[in-house]
């Protein structure tokens, strides 16, 4: 960047006042490089708003990344709605705060197209509807393709299994002891998948509310503190980011990290830590690209379900090959999904060095 500063790495970042709820509203168009710009709709408390100025950018470049190894024709962008810590939305509020949201993707003319994310539901996404078609996962009967958590929770699944047949020879779950950490509702719907394949489960979440569900899949329930640092075979982030970071990772006691949360590291160097300690990270763009893979098949490329579970379920091979990559080029998988990332972006890549 210019003497030093970091560059911005973004098309362009709209933030304004909602005119309605008074509320920042900040959509972040990463790139349209491959295609229109997709990522979801985030509506979450911050301190300050400019922290959600920051998950913006960050969660934007993530979907980039996402949908390039994915292999899909669009770029990264994504929404955030600051809400002040403390403050409780109530039905108007809400619905302020959504067609704020609308005439803002409204303004970008087709730059950008929306979808859930934390705090917002399909529903949710009818309502944006009402203002601009940019938008997706819209429930059935409003010509959406409903809730993208069971496609997200189905490809985290399809992670797993790589890093499973890899680590211990066998794709299959049973017996493989896994932590997961947050039960929303992608975290919910993995924690059902996971108890079906008669994984090892221990499950945790911010909420004690949730032990009964988790408990009733016969998972074994502890705090989030204890659920990231236990002994365990793969730690499962499934709740918001910056779970790694410099002060997690040393007290970690598992062999991979592998879930569907967004922007998992704290810092980037967290990654070479990860690595030092021998410790497998699958990056989270790649993890829980099922989602949007599903919304997209279904909704812009018009195949039909069994098709576009397909697609999902083609993060094992991803994954797998991520692995075949690393290993040939001595590199780490991270390494590997950020080239991989670079080469579909037709970004020059940058020079491979052995981790
Ligand atoms: N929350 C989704 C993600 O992080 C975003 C999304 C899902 C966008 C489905 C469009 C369609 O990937």
């Amino acid at each position: 960047g210019f003497d030093g500063m970091p560059a911005l790495d973004h098309e362009q970042v709209l933030i304004r006042t909602g005119p309605r709820s008074r509320l920042p509203v900040i959509v972040a168009v990463h790139s349209s490089t491959l295609g229109q710009a997709v990522g979801g709709c985030r509506l979450w408390r911050y301190a300050d708003w400019q922290d959600g100025l920051a998950d913006a950018l960050r969660l934007s470049a993530g979907m980039t990344a996402k949908c390039a190894v994915a292999g899909l024709a669009n770029g990264g962008g994504k929404t955030v709605v600051a809400v002040p810590p403390g403050a409780e939305l109530d039905a108007a509020t809400r619905r302020a705060v959504l067609d704020d949201v609308a005439d803002a993707i409204a303004s970008l003319d087709g730059a950008y197209a929306t979808g859930p994310d934390v705090g917002t539901t399909p529903e949710d996404m009818a309502v944006i509807g009402e203002r601009t078609p940019h938008v997706f996962c819209r429930p059935a009967q409003h010509g959406g393709s409903g809730d993208s958590s069971p496609a997200t929770a189905l490809g985290t699944l399809a992670a797993l299994r790589a890093v499973s047949r890899r680590l211990y020879g066998t794709r299959a779950l049973t017996g493989v002891r896994l932590s997961l950490v947050g039960l929303g509702s992608v975290g919910m719907r993995l924690a059902r998948l996971l108890a079906d394949e008669g994984a090892d489960l221990l499950v945790s979440d911010i909420d004690p509310a949730k032990r009964a569900a988790g408990e009733e899949l016969g998972a074994t329930w502890a705090s989030p503190e204890h659920a990231l640092t236990a002994d365990t075979d793969i730690l499962v982030p499934a709740a918001l980011g910056g779970i790694l970071t410099g002060d997690v990772v040393p007290r970690l006691r598992c062999s991979a990290v592998v879930g569907p949360a967004n922007n998992q590291l704290a810092t980037a160097d967290v990654a070479g830590l990860l690595h030092r300690r021998g410790i497998v990270w699958v990056p989270d763009y790649v993890v829980s690209a099922g989602g949007v893979i599903n919304a997209l098949t279904l909704e812009l490329h018009h195949e039909t379900p069994d098709v576009a579970r397909q697609r999902v379920e083609a993060i094992e091979h991803t994954v797998a090959d991520l692995f075949g990559t690393a290993e040939q080029r001595q590199v780490t998988l991270a390494q590997a999904a950020t080239e991989l990332a670079r080469l579909r972006l037709g970004t020059p890549p940058a020079a491979l060095r052995p981790a």
